[in-house]
């Protein structure tokens, strides 16, 4: 930076030399001493672009501390040291991560459902006391479930129903775990509303506000309503206790 700025130096004090009003006989003196301005321009110049080429040398890289040559790693005078430093530094990151998890667990474990809610998810009833032909309507989870105890009779019509009669075509079979109880859900599926048991063309449940007929299989046979009464989850934990849910 200092070469350049000498040269600029040079060449600005040349120029203005050049520029001024000259007394008489002076001309003659600026005429040799010019060339002599314009050998030392260049050969400034030259030992700038040799010296702009050159990697610099390592004392030239401007270090204050000396933190380069005298703090690298490969010349750290206790070598044990390193390997308690990566100790040290694996533990702590270690403990993070171990902290971490245990708060992620928390967090997940803090969503799932608690030990009363998972009750409310299934209920079991003990239907014992219901009679073929009877109907109870028992709740799950906020919904009307009707369990009706089918006599013989009511088995054998429902089993005989052709597919082709049926507006949701589902058999039977498909829709009750034993042939003498069945579990649908209380809820028309025309617009919700909650069939009367024992009613209807076919004797199984009639929706009032529409006009839905569902036979003892809990099917739709007549009106507006698209689809079979929905049988819910369950299963049978004894001779007469059904789980639902
Ligand atoms: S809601 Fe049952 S028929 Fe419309």
């Amino acid at each position: 930076m200092n070469a350049l700025r000498l040269a600029s130096r040079l060449s600005t004090r040349a120029a203005a030399a050049s520029s001024q009003v000259l007394p008489r006989g002076a001309g003659a003196s600026l005429s040799l001493i010019a060339p002599r301005i314009e050998a030392t321009q260049s050969q400034t110049l030259s030992s700038l672009a040799t010296s702009t080429n050159k990697a610099p040398a390592l004392h030239e890289l401007g270090s204050v501390d000396h933190g380069f040559t005298d703090d690298r790693v490969d010349r750290i005078a206790e070598p044990e040291r390193r390997a308690f430093t990566y100790l040290l530094l694996s533990g702590v990151r270690f403990a993070y991560a171990s902290t971490a998890r245990v708060l992620v667990v928390k967090f997940v474990s803090s969503m799932s459902a608690s030990a009363d809610v998972l009750a409310l998810a299934s209920a079991e009833f003990d239907v014992s006391a219901v009679s073929p032909g009877k109907t109870i309507t028992v709740k799950w989870r906020g919904k009307p479930v009707f369990i009706r105890h089918r006599t013989p009779a009511e088995i054998a019509t429902e089993a005989t129903v052709p597919l082709s009669a049926l507006r949701d075509e589902e058999s039977d079979e498909d829709r009750v775990l034993q042939p003498e109880w069945l579990v649908v859900l209380g809820i028309c599926t025309h617009l919700g509303c909650v069939p009367i048991s024992g009613a209807g063309d076919f004797n199984g449940w009639f929706c009032p506000c529409h006009g839905s007929h569902y036979d003892v299989s809990g099917r739709i046979r007549k009106g507006p309503a698209p689809l079979n009464l929905e049988v819910p989850p369950y299963k049978f934990t004894g001779d007469a206790k059904i789980l639902i849910g």
